[in-house]
């Protein structure tokens, strides 16, 4: 098999000197919990970025279809980045909220003045789970309800109560964490009852939001909440109309509506900022992670004044949330996407890379499904097109063929049979090329 070559791109990796590979695979295997997931059969070592780029420890470079899971949004090691957070570093790494600083205060306003509506109060926190978990809060305590819906196949996070959202059996243990979350239908257009033919898909969909409210609560429910695009779920775009249909229902009951953007969100899906746009809605609770700081631990929850004074019943404090550094790297993440034009970006690439996957549907019977919008995209592989049986086996031996020809990519689905890309948004034309030619001759080698 031919490996096809990665664009030519200008920039020397600093030669490696630390511990192999295999020693840190030791040193991982003695000192950290094996819960800790590795990706490949051998596992790679990454020590370098720039760009859209990523080193080994050899200096091998790939191209990052999946941005470091979806959070590399305006490149590795972006030089802006790099010089704010280096000159906040050098002045005051932290002292908490309970202290003025500037940067928290003008990064709210920079952020707020992307948000719709009344949507302009953050609170900002580490981690999408983090994100979850006050959103949670806010909702509850705001309505004074408890009951919560939100969508099977979605992922919003790893601790207890964002682990009771989510739904896959893969990312729930055990234990009791689900108490009063009631998980309406996927609207999946390829795997559900209503597919993109169907004019009234999303209104049917959201019918079963109007159902579980009727017949698993009190009628009254706290909030709902739905990813914009189900990214570990395999990136199932909704079809049109279903936030809509479902966030009416919800309101009727008393409840409030949360957009999850941790992965939509700040221009990845190229024709909006926010995903939560392409559906024609205005949430209540936005929360964000990943894309926003571009790799550094800042997450946000973004509501309005009315519910966000929900949070001052008791006290609410986050040790590092808001901290000068993070805030410092999440405006010039901000002032990237803008000045770069990288929403822009992500429609015109993503435009490319989902009119190749069109092309590799055509001849790869594997392929079940392609999808996505901008720079947030998915192939479903099946190992028959008629019963769309997922085909795990064959996704995981293309990721790792991918990963061979330079190509770095993600799963996701409930069977780690879909195959995701959400790479860095300074992505380029060449890059897209690069990543269709490699499917190509993965797919191929199956
Ligand atoms: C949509 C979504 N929400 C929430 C989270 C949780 O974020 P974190 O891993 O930062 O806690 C994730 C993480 O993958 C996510 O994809």
């Amino acid at each position: 098999m031919k490996t096809p070559s990665l664009p030519p791109f200008d920039h020397q990796p600093k030669p490696y000197t630390g511990p192999s590979a295999d020693e840190v695979l030791k040193l991982r295997r003695e000192f950290l919990n094996p819960g800790i997931l590795l990706y490949y059969k051998k596992p790679m070592m990454l020590v370098e970025g720039r760009a859209q780029y990523l080193f080994d420890d050899k200096g091998r470079r790939y191209l990052d279809g999946l941005g470091g899971i979806v959070t590399v949004s305006v490149g590795h090691c972006h030089p802006h980045v790099l010089e704010a957070i280096r000159r906040q570093n050098e002045t005051l790494q932290h002292a908490t909220t309970i202290y003025l600083h500037p940067n928290i205060a003008e990064y709210a306003r920079d952020l707020a003045a992307k948000m719709p509506g009344k949507l302009k109060v953050c609170y900002f926190v580490n981690s999408g789970s983090e994100a979850t978990d006050l959103a949670l809060l806010m909702a509850r305590v705001h309505t004074g309800n408890f009951d919560v819906i939100a969508l099977r196949n979605c992922y919003h996070g790893g601790n207890m109560s964002s682990m009771g959202l989510t739904a896959h059996s893969t990312w729930k243990f055990n234990v009791p964490h689900s108490f009063g979350v009631h998980h309406a239908i996927a609207p999946d257009p390829y795997r559900g009852q209503w597919g993109r033919s169907e004019p009234e898909a999303g209104k049917n969909y959201a019918a079963d939001v109007k159902s579980l409210i009727d017949y698993a609560t009190s009628g009254r429910v706290a909030g709902f909440i739905a990813e914009s695009i189900q990214g570990v779920g395999g990136c199932v775009v909704f079809p049109d109309g279903y936030l809509k249909h479902a966030y009416e229902h919800v309101r009727a009951a008393g409840g409030v509506c949360i957009a999850d953007e941790v992965q939509s969100g700040f221009g990845r899906t190229g024709t909006n900022f926010w995903g939560f746009e392409t559906q024609g809605v205005i949430p209540d609770i936005v929360t964000m992670a990943k894309g926003i700081g571009n790799g550094c631990p800042l997450a946000a929850v973004v509501t309005t004044p009315e519910i966000a004074a929900a949070v001052t019943q008791r006290v609410h404090f986050n040790t590092f949330g808001g901290n000068p550094v993070v805030c410092a790297q999440g405006r010039a993440v901000l002032e990237i996407i803008e000045r770069e034009q990288l929403q822009a970006n992500s429609l015109k690439v993503g435009a490319t890379i989902m009119a190749g996957m069109e092309r590799l549907k055509a001849k790869h019977q594997v392929i079940g499904d392609v999808r996505g919008k901008g720079l947030l995209l998915g192939l479903e592989l099946v190992k028959d097109r008629a019963t769309k049986e997922p085909a795990k086996a064959e996704c995981a031996h293309v990721l790792e063929t991918c990963r061979d020809m330079g190509l770095l990519l993600g799963k996701g689905g409930l069977w780690g049979h879909t195959i995701r890309m959400a790479p860095p948004m300074c992505l380029t034309e060449p890059d897209a090329a690069f990543l269709i030619e490699v499917l190509d001759a993965a797919l191929s080698s199956l």
